[in-house]
């Protein structure tokens, strides 16, 4: 393929391909603060640690003389057709890593024809990073805001802007306990960066305006350090609007309404059984890891789920990702649609992941990586990285196509 045939040719690869030479690299190209949220997991980072140690608990076992010249990666996954089984997550508040984040990562999926979750808590309006998309899909993820009116808001949007499906995320009903953002003193959205959904959205304006009319607490002149980091943040993402955002309480008034609405501490059951009236899109729920969790989700009514630990930041010491998706994959059966992340690095992996009864994975932190090293360039290299290697590792084995990587490619690494 390309990437052989340019690394045959001498020509170096401006993002490498190792994933741990991809992380180094990026952690070196950036700030302080991104390098915490992006690389940190919750506590003392076990689940993460965890989540990859999961993957060296099963080897793969190539057959030989198969015949397998040419392999179909494609597949479809909750309605939408997919080049291969592999979608980029949701990845709020990459505006940390580079200005227009999103729009940039969503430049480098549609050029290596790749499907997106934008993130509720992404760096640029739903309708800038789908326009960027162009013909390729993607879906829409939410946080269940305390306001029911806000969550018909955003899955409205997500409909207009063309979403395929929405990811309803459960696992972040609070921020987890996020040692190294802590510890630097910079908890994301500090500077106002991953609620641009909500500064965007019309409910949320209502919101932010009702907070003014009758402010809680401090009045909203106020200049707080943290008002004028707002602003200064606010002023570099609206740079033509700076002198309206230094005379309006508007800005921190946002950001404090945010806070207190992104997400639903007490979200249960009980909430989500409205949910597919809400919407004609397939539903996925994201941050499953318990089968009987899994089960219950499916009794929803829903299209499929996401087996996840968010990369390990949310709870420490949490099971793998990798671990949950067989006793999940056990308890449902073969046909409903699982996807799984937390842990994806190499397209071995995905091998991996599918052998054990994924449909497909997300790939989280690497495109990060990717975006940071060579912005949407670079994200299209990382996922075309992934693919070839998945593409490579299915010819290698013996395998012709998707259906065929059963768990019997695997062997446990211990009995
Ligand atoms: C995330 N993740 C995430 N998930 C989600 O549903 N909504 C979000 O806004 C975010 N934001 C976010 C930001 C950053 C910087 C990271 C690294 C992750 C979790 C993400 O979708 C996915 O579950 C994990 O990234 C998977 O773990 P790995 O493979 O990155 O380790």
């Amino acid at each position: 393929n390309a990437i052989y045939r340019a690394g045959v040719l001498g020509r170096r690869p401006s993002v490498p391909t190792d994933p741990e030479r991809l992380e180094r690299r990026a952690r070196r190209a950036m700030s302080a603060r991104a390098r915490a949220y992006v690389g940190g997991g919750a506590g003392r980072g076990e689940t993460m640690r965890s989540n990859r140690e999961a993957f060296g608990r099963w080897r793969i076992v190539p057959r030989m003389l198969h015949g397998v010249t040419a392999r179909d990666l494609s597949t479809t996954v909750a309605g939408t057709h997919l080049r291969a089984p592999l979608l980029l997550a949701p990845v709020g508040a990459a505006g940390l890593i580079r200005p227009n984040s999103d729009v940039a990562i969503a430049t480098g999926a549609a050029a290596a024809e790749t499907a997106y979750v934008f993130s509720n808590q992404g760096g640029d309006p739903m309708e800038h990073t789908a326009r960027a998309m162009g013909d390729t899909p993607f879906w829409y993820q939410l946080y269940w805001s305390t306001d029911e009116d806000l969550v018909d808001s955003m899955i409205g949007r997500a409909e207009a802007c063309g979403a395929r499906a929405l990811v309803v995320t459960l696992d972040t009903t609070m921020l987890g306990w996020r040692t190294q953002d802590l510890d630097l003193g910079s908890l994301p959205f500090a500077r106002g960066e991953g609620i641009a959904q909500y500064t965007s959205d019309r409910r949320f304006a209502d919101l932010v305006a009702e907070r003014i009319a009758a402010p809680t607490g401090r009045p909203p002149t106020t200049v707080t350090l943290g008002a004028i980091r707002t602003l200064l943040a606010m002023s570099r993402a609206h740079p033509g609007r700076f002198l309206d955002n230094l005379r309006s309480p508007v800005p921190r008034a946002s950001v404090e309404t945010f806070l207190d609405i992104y997400s639903n501490p007490g979200l249960s059951w009980d909430h989500l059984a409205t949910l597919r009236g809400r919407t004609s899109l397939p539903i996925l729920l994201k941050g499953i890891l318990h089968p009987d969790d899994a089960r219950r989700a499916l009794d929803l009514g829903v299209d499929g789920i996401v087996v996840s630990n968010h990369g390990g930041r949310q709870v420490d010491n949490a099971i793998a990702s990798l671990d949950a998706l067989v006793a999940v994959r056990a308890a449902i059966g073969p046909e409903p649609t699982v996807l799984l992340d937390s842990g994806i690095r190499t397209g071995a992996d995905v091998f991996v992941a599918l052998a054990l009864g994924a449909d497909a994975c997300l790939l989280g932190r690497p495109h990060l990586y990717g975006l940071a090293l060579a912005g949407a360039d670079g994200v299209r290299q990382v996922i075309e990285n992934v693919i070839a290697e998945l593409d490579l590792t299915m010819g290698l084995v013996g395998v012709p196509d998707l259906a065929s990587i059963t768990p019997d490619v695997l062997v446990p690494t211990r009995p």
